[in-house]
């Protein structure tokens, strides 16, 4: 533990600054709430005295009931810690109020019980009846901190309500805050810890940060955003004000901004922007998830969705997320640098670690059979659903049998199959922009990947500008760049060879690129 120091903490520095805003000027005094709340404020503060005092002590005590104590007390101030934190907020929202509403009544007497709770938790000294009243704290505390979240939400559509109510004498519809809720964890994840851990402390920090999370089709970027948003952590700081806005079928900005506000409950007519922006700049720490980005991005709305993107950027209590197929990020943003390379694949740990989650049996040729899927979480999620009924040996028939048709699970969606998941990508604006960069995708995959961007032109005399197809491949994160060598994963590349095979001049140009090759090394 970090022993409760005697010195003021940040958390005592911020709660002794909130009371000195709240008790500025003596009507605020006067009133008996805020009288009140300085008192509870005041407890609190005595508080840390009292944890600091019992850690004094114990340190006389032999070393394993120390031990023991350590462990308890870590638990102890974390809590401690919690109560200072929602301690401030209650005191910061009862200085910005002249008429104390009911729900801020309630946020009191809810503090006030908290404080008892953590109180007698804290002088319990390692009674048997501890594991209760660290329950009962806890409950405390979560009461309290929801019932703060829901004042935030409030307090939050009043303001934005009485800002926009004169642009429009249209009633503001009722929020549907389900509908940017973030969905679930998923309930299998591997191997992207140091990533998630990244990113999470990323978020914990005090400043907001922007991050694009970026890569092909299935690689798994929506599962890792909503992991993050579902970090007991990231939770803990951002309470209910973690915003999760699908952008699969939204192709322009004013598409975002009306989806944002009708969930939000803001009104839909041309205030709902500034209306969206006030309503994320009134929280105190907020997070914006925009998923699959790109159908908005790579539309013909680009320049106006950048825009968009700038505003988010700019609200300084804002932390934001794009998850967008592709390797390019948006322009206007000032991306946070620790995270900019597209996602890649997983390690074969960490598909194993998957296929026996879902497969559930494994024998000694799973390895090889993982390795055809190049790590790519989608191929490996829908290869080893097929793992629970057909062994290993029936399935690399079947894979050199149907190619990627294997891996679907019958539905037309992109998660239920890595074939439409691949098309999709093909058919992106970015990739139909440019015509000849399927035929060149087509080229690549019989192409060893060792092949460096300044060759292509000269293998590929049939298809002049080659070079610009692969940047168009890149961009559309069909391909990768890795130092300088151009690769593409497996699964794509069966996929490619199966549905869409090379052109015949292509073919000749490659013969006779590796004939001639052959023929200087003889
Ligand atoms: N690290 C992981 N561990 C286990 N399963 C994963 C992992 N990453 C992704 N998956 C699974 O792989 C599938 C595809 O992942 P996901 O939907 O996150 O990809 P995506 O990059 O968001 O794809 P798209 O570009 O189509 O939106 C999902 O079923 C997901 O649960
Ligand atoms: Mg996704």
């Amino acid at each position: 533990m970090s022993v409760p120091s005697s010195g003021p903490t940040s958390a005592l520095a911020k709660i002794s600054s909130a009371l000195t805003k709240l008790t500025d000027g003596a009507k605020a005094l006067r009133n008996p709430f805020k009288k009140k709340a300085e008192e509870i404020a005041l407890r609190v503060t005595g508080l840390h005295e009292v944890a600091l005092a019992i850690f004094a002590c114990v340190v006389v005590l032999n070393s394993d009931v120390f031990q023991e104590f350590r462990e308890r007390d870590k638990e102890h101030q974390e809590l401690l810690e919690m109560l200072e934190f929602l301690t401030t907020r209650v005191l910061n929202e009862l200085a910005g109020e002249k008429n104390i509403n009911n729900a801020t009544r309630e946020a009191i007497s809810s503090l006030q019980q908290a404080v008892d709770d953590v109180e007698t938790l804290l002088r319990s000294q390692g009674e048997e009846s501890e594991t209760k009243l660290v329950h009962i704290a806890r409950n405390s505390l979560g009461d309290l901190r929801q019932r703060l979240d829901q004042q935030s939400h409030r307090f939050a559509l009043v303001s934005v309500t009485q800002l926009t109510k004169d642009a429009s004498a249209r009633p503001n519809i009722p929020a549907d805050l389900n509908r940017i809720k973030p969905p679930p964890k998923p309930a299998i994840f591997y191997g992207r810890e140091d990533l998630v851990q990244t990113i999470v402390d990323l978020l914990l920090k005090d400043e907001t940060c922007r991050v694009p999370l970026l890569g092909a089709g299935g690689i798994g970027k929506t599962a890792l955003v909503t992991t993050i948003l579902n970090d007991e952590r990231v939770k803990n700081k951002f309470g209910q004000n973690v915003f999760f806005l699908s952008c699969e079928s939204l192709i322009s900005a004013s598409a975002i901004i009306l989806a944002l506000a009708s969930a939000l409950g803001l009104q839909q007519d041309g205030g709902a922007r500034q209306a969206v922006i006030h309503y994320l700049s009134s929280f105190k720490y907020v997070l914006l998830a925009l998923d699959n980005f790109e159908t908005a991005w790579d539309s013909d709305d680009r320049t106006e969705v950048e825009a968009l993107l700038t505003e988010f950027a700019a609200v300084s209590s804002l932390s934001l997320f794009v998850t967008m197929r592709g390797a390019l990020r948006p322009a206007g943003v000032d991306w946070t640098d620790r995270i900019l390379n597209p996602l890649g694949s997983l390690s074969i740990d960490a598909a194993r670690d998957m296929w026996m989650r879902i497969a559930k049996k494994a024998d000694s040729k799973v390895d090889d059979l993982l390795r055809l899927l190049d790590g790519l979480p989608l191929a490996i999620m829908l290869m080893a659903q097929q793992g629970q009924v057909l062994s290993t040996m029936e399935l690399f028939k079947s894979y050199n049998d149907e190619r990627t048709a294997l891996l679907s699970r019958g539905n037309a969606s992109r998660l239920e199959s890595l074939e439409i998941s691949i098309e999709l990508s093909l058919n992106s604006r970015t990739m139909q922009a440019e015509r000849n960069a399927r035929r060149l995708l087509s080229a690549l995959c019989l192409l060893p990947n060792e092949t460096s961007l300044s060759q292509f032109d000269r293998m590929l005399p049939s298809m002049p500008h080659s070079g610009r197809y692969v940047r168009v491949l890149l961009h559309a994160a069909l391909a990768v760049n890795k130092a300088g060598k151009i690769s593409t994963l497996s699964p794509i590349r069966e996929f490619m060879l199966q549905k869409y095979p090379p052109e015949d001049a292509d073919v000749a140009d490659i013969r006779a690129h590796f004939t001639g090759l052959a023929h200087l090394v003889h």
